[in-house]
């Protein structure tokens, strides 16, 4: 059976995997907007059953990482990008290996490390811009313990797992609401009334995370932080069999701001431990400024579809122009990715149509002929009931102080790159 006959036996619904919830090493952080695992899988394993080629995936805008660690269980060598460093800790911990034996004698030693410390001092305080808004002082306190402790643990592969962990903690004891991804201080009340278990959750946190992590501990993996377009750029030509993404589908500030809901735990791990440029956090909103479609963006776009014409036409000037930002930079990196993926290679895109303006942004049609004109064929689209992703109903407002909705489908393009 073909692929496309395969597709078609399945039924509608069963897109929606509406009983499946990421578990096992997907829950050792939270992250916006994470992709369904077994959704995941499921889709790359017909891949991978369909051309026994197929070796290696690119995920350019990788999040928590939940592709990237499918797409190894299915058997391929992964490479991804993100732009937040937050989104590249939780990816790296979850496709790093480790040695059983060192992780748990470090764990018995950063606990007696951790009391000792609290007993008898000797922590370093750290500190940032703001800190007492975003942090009670006995937190502040407590949460420098930890870094301390951290600090002194001698491998770096152990204390990168103990950063994701930390910074768990951190976005758990911080001051901002957990009702939405943008940084927005709880009522004094709350603050108040918020008990200090930092230390307790730590221990908790590193044992319940150390019992999934180092799973599936199966092939090579390739892990950048940065700019996808930038680094994409710096690619050769068809080296990758699949390329299994799902992209921004508005600029941050007005979808998803990832940034703002990375900032607190950055401004606390250590990034010596990293390879990314501290740069990016130097205030709360430049993260998500330099996200595709963000205000800091500077590409053009060589092709513009019809249909996207059709739709800014109907737009206020402000909200117009982001779009075309948003698009701009977009299509950069769509045909980064067409060049990237070898001939006879399968593009994997889940895009979502948001409302601005209340009128639907034709995302995935515009990804269609964005597909056409670079040379892809369209394959099979899929469209799903989003249920088990954590995104916000209504994303965010605009200066007019209208909102952008958020959306409750997602459609799956299955391209293929044909000579
Ligand atoms: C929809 S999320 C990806 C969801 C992901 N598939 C998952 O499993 O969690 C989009 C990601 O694109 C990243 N992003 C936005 N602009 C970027 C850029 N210019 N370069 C690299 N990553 C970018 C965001 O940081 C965010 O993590």
């Amino acid at each position: 059976m073909s692929l496309v006959d395969i597709l078609n036996s399945y039924t509608d619904e069963y897109w929606d995997f509406k009983t499946s919830k990421n578990e096992g090493i997907h829950k050792i952080a939270n992250y916006p907007a994470a992709m369904v695992a077994p959704m995941q899988r499921e889709l790359l394993q017909l891949l991978v059953n369909e051309n026994k080629n197929y070796r290696s995936m690119l995920d350019p805008f990788h999040g928590s990482g939940v592709t990237l660690v499918e797409g190894q269980e299915v058997g391929l060598e992964v490479f991804g990008i993100d732009i937040n460093p937050y989104a590249h800790i939780i990816s790296l911990a979850k496709l790093e290996k480790y040695d059983p034996q060192l992780v748990e004698s470090a764990n018995t030693n950063i606990l007696s490390n951790i009391a000792e410390l609290k007993e008898n001092g000797g922590w370093e305080p750290h500190t940032f811009d703001n800190i007492s808004k975003w942090f009670r002082k006995d937190i502040i306190e407590d949460l420098s313990v930890l870094r301390t402790a951290i600090k002194r643990e001698q491998n770096a592969t152990i204390r990168r797992y103990y950063w994701l962990c930390f910074g768990e903690i951190v976005k758990k004891y911080s001051n901002t609401r957990t009702s939405t991804f943008k940084l927005h201080i709880k009522e004094q009340e709350k603050i108040d009334g918020m008990e200090n278990n930092v230390i307790k959750d730590f221990e908790t946190k590193i044992k319940e995370t150390y019992g999934l992590i180092g799973y599936p501990a199966l092939g090579d993996f390739h892990l950048e932080c940065g700019d996808s377009n930038s680094i994409m750029k710096q690619m050769k030509n068809e080296i990758f069999d699949i390329i299994c993404t799902s992209p921004p589908y508005g600029d941050n500030g007005t979808t998803v701001t990832y940034g703002q809901f990375s900032t607190l735990q950055l401004l606390w791990i250590d990034e010596n431990d990293f390879d990314y440029d501290i740069s990016c956090i130097e205030n709360y909103s430049r993260l998500d400024s330099l996200s595709l479609g963000g205000t800091l963006s500077k590409n053009n776009a060589f092709y513009y579809p019809a249909i996207l014409s059709e739709y800014v036409a109907k737009l206020s000037p402000h909200k117009r122009k982001k779009i075309l930002q948003f698009y701009a930079d977009y299509e950069n990196s769509f045909r980064e990715m067409v060049r990237l993926l070898k001939l006879d290679g399968r593009m994997v895109l889940t895009v979502g149509n948001r409302k601005v303006d209340g009128i639907e942004f034709p995302f995935s049609e515009i990804n269609k002929e964005l597909a056409e004109h670079y040379g892809m064929k369209v394959e099979y689209v899929l469209m799903r009931n989003i249920i088990n992703k954590r995104m916000p109903q209504k994303v965010s407002k605009l200066s007019d102080g209208k909102p952008v909705e958020s959306m409750s489908k997602e459609i799956i393009l299955l391209l293929k790159k044909e000579g």
